[in-house]
């Protein structure tokens, strides 16, 4: 027989006070130390797990859920989940969550940090300055451009590029134009202040752009040597969103021969790695993938996924309603049953076909008379 409390793997160290909350319905085991795992690793660590509490650097695919056969959740620490595989989450009925909305003011922060920081030459002045070459104050010293009054472009117009439209629009009197998979209804363009534009027309008429849409195969390097060729070579790049959606060797080239005057990047296609090409250049602003990086954020973050994996099992005050499901299956399937583990028992779904209704299940891990039980249909 499965244990009563379900087992919950935590990847990585998190806020420890905000991850033993799991403990008052959960057995956990979380990872003490900042850890890369390999997928082997991953995979031996789901082998046993109900549920897992994880971050950006660990993948879950089809091979992973193989090994692990008693897995129905999955909390992801941030609001990009390309390291999901979401088809093969779907087609095993596991619940899989993100955490929207409450990093989206800070990653707009860190967009707009790197836009400005990039277009006025913010750290390329401050390297110079450390190295003592300032010998005198002159007229043409770091003349980047400006902020306000230019055009921003926004590719990608959910929650964090709508927050960056706010900025560039109420913050810097900026003309802003997106281009998104669909546009935004007219009321809310209204209020971000942003104009749809075609992904050529982006191109071409912004001074800065900043990119900000999930990652996914259909738009791999959507940003590559055509694209940038199609921009003034006076534009600012700014990528906070995958790096996967930039060709980076491109890029550096685009910057180390005039084609484009600089970039502020947070994500790599390798990441960690960050191409030798681009850390070679001056007019190119790095930050190592800190977009939600504020104390606050990052702890609202992990207390939605510790309610989204609690809830996903089956447990805790939201039980079977996760807050931010991104898997087709987006509740849990409580059955109060009476049966041993493995045997079919009768009882109550309580969310799945409607609360208070009656269905049979397959009750997969809790027995006893009387107890609560999380069951398949
Ligand atoms: C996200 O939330 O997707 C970020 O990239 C990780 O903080």
């Amino acid at each position: 027989m499965t244990a009563a409390r379900p087992r919950v793997w935590v990847s990585q160290p998190l806020f420890d006070d905000i991850v033993d909350q799991l403990a008052a319905h959960c057995d956990v085991d979380a990872v003490a130390t900042v850890t890369e795992h390999t997928p082997a690793a991953v995979a031996a660590a789901l082998r046993e797990a109900d549920g897992a509490l994880i971050t950006l650097n660990e993948r879950i695919g089809a091979t992973e859920l193989a090994a692990a056969p008693q897995l129905r959740a999955i909390a992801n620490v941030g609001v990009g989940y390309n390291n999901l595989d979401i088809a093969a989450l779907d087609a095993r009925e596991v619940i899989a969550t993100n955490t929207p909305d409450v990093l989206t003011e800070t990653t707009a922060d860190l967009g707009f940090a790197l836009l400005m920081a990039a277009a006025r030459r913010i750290t390329e002045s401050e390297r110079w300055l450390r190295d003592g070459q300032w010998q005198q104050w002159s007229f043409s010293t770091m003349l980047g451009a400006d902020i306000h009054g230019s055009t921003l472009g926004i590719l990608g117009m959910g929650r964090i590029g709508q927050g960056i439209a706010r900025r560039g629009h109420h913050g810097f009197g900026m003309n802003v134009l997106y281009h998104n998979r669909s546009r935004l209804p007219e009321a809310v363009e209204r209020q971000v202040g942003a104009r749809y534009a075609g992904f050529d027309e982006l191109l071409a008429q912004v001074d800065h752009l900043v990119l900000v849409l999930p990652y996914s195969a259909a738009n791999h390097h959507i940003i590559d040597a055509a694209a940038l060729a199609k921009m003034k070579p006076t534009a600012t790049l700014v990528n906070i969103a995958r790096g996967g959606l930039v060709d980076e060797l491109a890029l550096a080239d685009a910057l180390a021969n005039g084609r484009l005057a600089a970039a502020g990047l947070d994500v790599y296609e390798g990441e960690p790695a960050v191409r030798p090409e681009l850390l070679a250049l001056r007019n190119v602003v790095l930050t190592p993938h800190i977009g939600s990086a504020s104390l606050a954020t990052r702890r609202a973050m992990v207390l939605l996924a510790v309610d989204n994996l609690a809830a996903a099992l089956g447990v805790g005050p939201h039980a079977g309603h996760p807050p931010t499901p991104v898997t087709a299956r987006k509740t849990s399937i409580a059955i109060t049953g009476t049966a041993g583990a493995g045997k079919t028992a009768t009882g109550t779904i309580t969310d799945i076909t409607g609360a208070g209704k009656t269905a049979t299940g397959v009750i997969t891990d809790i027995a006893g008379a009387g107890k609560s039980a999380t069951g398949k249909r």
